[in-house]
């Protein structure tokens, strides 16, 4: 099977192609712009690589004859930088993933799993976070994901393609190293000496999933028949202060933690339902937190000089 994956060389995608590698023989091309992440950051695994842009229709036709599927990642991340400039957000997820379609419908490839958010795309809501609730974006992030999954619903229905929205919920592993979501961010600050720095009492509870079952979640749903929207996480809320307890064990380092204010319009409890991923495509998260922490950490300390840190 020949897969492009967009936005391969970030966190995601490089943890996606390293299991790809352990789990089957697949041709993989990476088409990645660089802006977040870079080539050598999957210089380890074996994937093609083209730098360019996937609102790039030149790029793409050259790169999807004989694609099989579809991984689409590459995106606009940032959340707090889409709502100070919501127009790049708009232009990188929306037309960026128009363009990808388009080229699919171009050279015939039927079938493209894209990444989407859980808690973005809903905003403030009593968990847990699930694919029957009504979406209701609180930032333009959240805004261009749901519009990305209209366009898959809509190519879906008007020409018969593939095509799957994977809501990710916080993810953490290996390979996160430009990455400021909590855990690499601490990871970091813990290598430093740096205090921690906590928004609110700690107690706020997020769904951490493993960058490696959500690999296997993504695999699976490239080799299914589902479509439409599909939540992936664990389906369990941990308070950050159980994060920041097993980071001290695991790292033996009595670091500081300083609390701050909550932050106007952060969600404070969230976690999701993955019964529709389990029913749909046999999804089954299975890495236990502590476990993931300690793989998270190792892969820092292991790479800490080539990263600098
Ligand atoms: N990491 C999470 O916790 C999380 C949670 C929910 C959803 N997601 C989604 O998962 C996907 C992957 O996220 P990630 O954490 O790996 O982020 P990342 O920033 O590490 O990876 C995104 C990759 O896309 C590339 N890219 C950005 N704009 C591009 C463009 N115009 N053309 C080509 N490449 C471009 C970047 O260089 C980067 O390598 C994203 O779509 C993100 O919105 C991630």
């Amino acid at each position: 099977m020949k897969l492009l994956v967009t936005g391969g060389a970030g966190f995601v995608g490089s943890n996606l192609i390293a299991r790809l590698e352990e789990t089957g023989d697949h041709e993989i091309v990476v088409l990645d712009d660089e802006s977040m992440g870079s080539r050598e950051a999957i210089a380890d695994l074996d994937a093609g690589f083209v730098k360019g842009d996937i609102r790039d229709a030149d790029v793409l036709d050259r790169i999807m004859p004989g694609v099989d599927a579809v991984v689409h990642l590459a995106a606009d991340t940032r959340v707090i930088p889409s709502i100070e400039n919501p127009a790049v957000n708009l232009d990188v997820n929306v037309n960026g993933t128009f363009e990808v379609l388009q080229a699919m419908r171009r050279h015939d490839v039927g079938t493209i799993v894209a990444a989407s958010t859980g808690g973005a795309i809903m905003g403030e809501v009593e968990p847990p976070v699930h694919e029957q609730m009504v979406p209701s974006p609180g930032s333009p992030y959240g805004a261009s994901k749901l519009a990305m999954e209209g366009y898959l619903s809509a190519f879906s229905t008007s020409y018969g393609m593939k095509c799957a929205a994977l809501r990710f919920s916080n993810v953490y592993g290996p390979r996160s190293w430009h990455k400021g979501s909590v855990v690499a961010h601490f990871i970091k600050q813990i290598f430093k000496g740096e205090p921690l720095t906590v928004y609110g009492d700690g107690g706020q509870t997020r769904d951490y999933v493993f960058a490696e079952d959500l690999s296997d979640g993504i695999i699976q749903a490239i080799t299914s028949d589902a479509t439409g929207a599909i939540q992936l996480g664990t389906g369990i809320g941990t308070p950050l202060n159980d994060i920041i307890d097993m980071l001290r064990d695991i790292s033996g380092k009595d670091f500081e933690v300083e609390y701050e204010p909550f932050r106007a319009g952060e969600v404070v409890f969230t976690y999701c339902d993955i019964s529709h991923a389990r029913e749909t495509i046999g999804y089954s998260p299975d890495t236990g937190l502590r476990e993931g922490l300690e793989r998270t950490w190792n892969w820092f300390a292991d790479n800490r000089e080539k990263l600098s840190i």
